[in-house]
Order: C-alpha cells, then structure tokens, then sequence
C-alpha cells in the first residue's frame, strides 16, 4: 500500500501479511510508517494505491466504524475511553444490549463485561468509572470491546510504552491466549525483548516501503537492526568518562505524602544520574517536584546553591533546569505549532533580543539541534502533530536542548525512540555531560541506566533504596534495592 500526504511520502510500498493465529511484529526505525499503515488497515487514513484484503476479500475502509465491523481492533498506546462513562459503558459504546421493552439491559451488560475479563483473566469492576484507569486497564478494556466486537485482527500499536513490567505481562498472556484462539495479532514496538518474547513472525520497514518478513526463531537482534537501519548501528551506550565537577543540583529530604519520603542527592556538574526503580515507584513524581511543576511538603531543592522556589518551573528554568517530561506528546509538545517554533518557543527569550523574532531565526537556532537528531519531517514548518511518535519526541529533546540549562532532567529519554536514534540520544547526553552539564536520567531500562549513569539512585515505593556507584551497580543489585527496598536500608 501507499500514501502521501501532500508532499509527505509517509508509505511507498508498505506491505505485510498476517495470519490467523500468529502475533506479527511490525518493526521500523521512527517515521517508518509503521502507524501509516495501521491507519489505512484501521480506516482512518485511506490508501492512495495498493492491495488490502481481509481474509481473501478485497477491504476498503472509509471509517473506524467499517473496519470495526469488518473485525478489525487497533489498540493504541494512549486508549481513548471516555473517562465519564463506566467500563462497561465503554464496552458497548453504541451497541447497548436491550432487555424487554427495548430497555437497556444494564444487568446483562454488567455480566456480559465480567464474562470478558474473566475470559482474559483480569480483575476490573465493570461498574466503575473509566476515570482514573491505568493505561494498562484503559488497554484490556480496548480488547475487552475488541473480543466483544469478535475481532479477528488485533492491532497494537506500541501499546507496552506506558506499563510496568508486570502490566506488560498480563497484556502478554491476554495477548497469547487471543492468538490461541485463532486470531491475527500486530504487535509495533521499539523494544527487542519485547518483540522476541512474544511475537512467532516479524516484518521490518524502512522509509516507508517493505524490506523483508523472518520468523523469529533463527532471526538474531543483530539481523533485525541491520534490516532496519540499512546501516551499521554505533555503540549503544557511548559512554564517555567526564570530569566531575561542582554540585549542580541538590535536594535535601524532599517530602510529599503517599507519594516519596525522605529523599535526598546530589547532582555535579559532568555527571549523568540514573534514578532506577520500578514503575510507579515515585520516580517521575520525584522529578516534577524538583522542577517544580508538582508540589511538596518539605525539604528543600538548591541550584549552584541558591533554593529554588517550590511548585514555580518558571523559576527552576531561570536557575537553569530543563525538564523532558515522560509523556511528551501530552506535556512536552504544541502539536498545532511547527517543528522550529516548538524548539524555538522555549529560547524565544534569546533569540528575541534582538526585539525581531523571524522565521529564518527560528529555523537557525533550531535547525541544528533537529539535524542532529535527525528529526525526519518534510519541513521545520510543518506541525508537529503530523510527524510519527518517535520524531515528536525528538523535537521535544531538541527543545529543551536548545536552552542550553546546567541541568537536565530527562524522564524516559529513549521510550520510543528507534534503535538508531537510541544511540545518537545516548551519545548527545554524554558528550552534553562532558561539556559541563549536570544530567538526572530516569529510566525504566535497565542497560541504559547502568550504560550511561555515572551514578544510580535506586527508588523503591517512594524510598531512596540505593546509591550506587557506576562499578557497584550491577543489575542485581539494582533489582535488589528496586524490590526488596525497605530491607536494603535497614
Ligand atoms: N497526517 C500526516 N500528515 C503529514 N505527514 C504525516 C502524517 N502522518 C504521518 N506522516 C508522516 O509519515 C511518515 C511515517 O509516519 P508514521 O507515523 O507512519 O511512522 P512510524 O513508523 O509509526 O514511526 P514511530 O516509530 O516514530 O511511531 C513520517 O515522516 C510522518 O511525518
Ligand atoms: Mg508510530
């Protein structure tokens, strides 16, 4: 299949084959057209050429409503329930079971919901409120509807971006039993394990065209990137030693109820700080007390020694943080606004002193930072909103880059950034860190705090577990202290 949009060659010739009870890896470097062509099988976006059939008969979606029909699911990384509406509620969206009198048959859909997810093995009160959901939740309810709605072709695209580990695992299992029963499953993700873990056969793209399917027994890590990348991959963690210099940051017995207790360290200058730990361990909450965007009870956050204000991000970015958020799409990015103003929004400041704020200087400053990163889009003027998961978020590091802060605080740096692009991130943040800046890193991947982090602070429920050192941190022990936290203190 092919599409364009306007100028945009985002499919060339896009092609994958998929069957029944099989669960096919759909993998590819950021802008690929992975999604591109989940859209056109899904009827959100129409193919300008190409053949798609759907069990031997030729398919044409005009809308999600048809493909819905016609049995196909997509489940997306951010589910879209209505947050009003109990679970149930948004299982049978449109399509209410009605008892006698044409009445809604609230009993029987309370029970046809508890039949689903006890079918899939899960616990979910069919009464409550999507609201408040985890993602993970949001996700089985997706395919809740999805096996309600009888689907044979189950789409998920980078669904496994936002759960925990243990999330992961239960999607797995949900996962494997559907392809069990006969049906085809797409599964787009970033992350190697992942992919070989769970999926039988995988088809790799490459700017936007087919490259080539493997099954993925006798298929090594190694094979995949090379298909992928079309290019040797550098080193992954190009760490590079850097001399430590003053304190840059430091946080002294940080407090916020029910969420961390207690939490205090150090970040200098030259260093790269790994904050490991589980998911929801308090991680990320950690970092957006520090730079100020949540609140906190007690204790005190200092740059170069001066306090910064609690709950004020103004104020933390004037002391010189910069703050790359977890979900960049929601936080990080204005998707109405282009590329170059989304970089240049946050060093408008410098680049207006001249009192005159041009596009061509938006492009300068900015240009640089996107090439580095090899943000692929047609235009630094085209919205942001058009351009694949993983190169919005290259935009946001470039961003936040361009401030040129002593401090970087970076949640995830690399969740769905492609292999290549991993890389080059890597070695940005090292070669950042041998020019003097100060880097606090959270991240949920193991290999990537213990192959960039000079030091690793272990959080476990809200508790500072562990201080590491780069030689004392070996996986175990990291995992130790991320579990089992509250004994390796005591
Ligand atoms: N609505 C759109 N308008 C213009 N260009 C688009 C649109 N949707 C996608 N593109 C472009 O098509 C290309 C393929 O994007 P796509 O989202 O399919 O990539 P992907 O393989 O899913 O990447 P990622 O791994 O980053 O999610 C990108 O260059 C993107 O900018
Ligand atoms: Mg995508």
């Amino acid at each position: 299949m092919s599409k364009s949009f306007g100028p945009v060659v985002a499919l060339r010739s896009g092609s994958l084959e998929v069957a029944a009870g099989s669960i096919h890896a759909l993998v590819g470097e950021n802008g690929a057209g992975k999604s591109t062509l989940v859209k056109i099988v899904a009827g959100v976006h129409r193919r300008d050429g190409g053949v798609f059939e759907l069990d031997g008969q030729a398919a044409d979606f005009g809308s999600t409503a048809e493909s819905k029909a016609a049995g196909v699911a997509v489940i997306y990384q951010e589910p879209t329930l209505f947050p009003d509406l109990s679970v149930t509620e948004n299982i049978f969206m449109g399509r209410q079971i009605l008892g006698r009198m044409r009445r809604i048959d609230k009993a029987a859909m309370y029970a046809e919901a508890e039949r689903l997810f006890a079918g899939l093995g899960v616990h979910i009160d069919p009464r409550r409120p999507a609201l408040g959901l985890s993602i993970a939740d949001q996700q089985i309810i997706e395919i809740a509807k999805a096996i309600s709605l009888d689907a044979k072709v189950l789409i998920m695209d980078e669904p496994t971006a936002a759960l925990s580990g243990v999330e992961v695992e239960r999607l797995f299992t949900v996962a494997r039993q559907l392809r069990d029963e006969g049906r085809a499953l797409v599964f787009i993700s970033h992350r190697f394990d992942e992919v070989f873990e769970l999926c039988d056969t995988v088809t790799v793209m490459r700017d936007g065209s087919y490259i080539a399917t493997r099954p993925i027994a006798g298929t090594s890590v190694a094979e995949m990137v090379a298909l992928m990348v079309g290019r040797e991959v550098a080193e992954l963690f190009p760490k590079q030693e850097a001399e430590l210099g003053e304190v840059v940051l430091e946080v002294t017995g940080l407090e916020s109820t029910g969420v961390f207790h207690d939490i205090s360290f150090s970040v200098r200058r030259g260093e790269i700080v790994g904050l490991a730990g589980l998911v929801g361990a308090g991680r990320s909450e950690i970092a957006r007390a520090v730079f100020g965007v949540d609140p906190y009870e007690a204790g005190r956050v200092t740059m170069k020694g001066v306090a910064v204000p609690a709950k004020n991000p103004r104020a933390a970015i004037r002391a010189g943080m910069a703050f790359i958020p977890e979900d960049r799409r929601k936080q990080g990015l204005v998707t109405e606004a282009s590329v170059a103003q989304n970089v240049a929004g946050v060093i408008r400041r410098g680049l207006a002193r001249t009192g005159l704020l041009t596009r061509g200087a938006e492009n300068r400053a900015v240009g640089p930072w996107a090439a580095r990163l090899e943000v692929k889009t047609s235009a630094l003027d085209a919205p942001a909103r058009t351009m694949s998961g993983g190169n919005q978020q290259k935009v946001v590091i470039a961003k936040w880059l361009a401030t040129e802060p002593d401090l970087l605080i970076i949640d995830e740096p690399t969740r769905g950034i492609d292999v290549g692009t991993k890389a080059e991130v890597h070695r940005l943040l090292s070669e950042l860190a041998g020019q003097g800046l100060a880097v606090l890193m959270i991240s949920s991947e193991l290999p990537e705090v213990l192959g960039m982090a000079d030091r690793v602070l272990v959080i476990s429920e809200g508790r500072l577990t562990a201080d590491l050192s780069r030689a004392e941190a070996t996986p175990e022990r990291v995992m130790h202290a991320a579990t089992h936290g509250s004994q390796e203190v005591a």
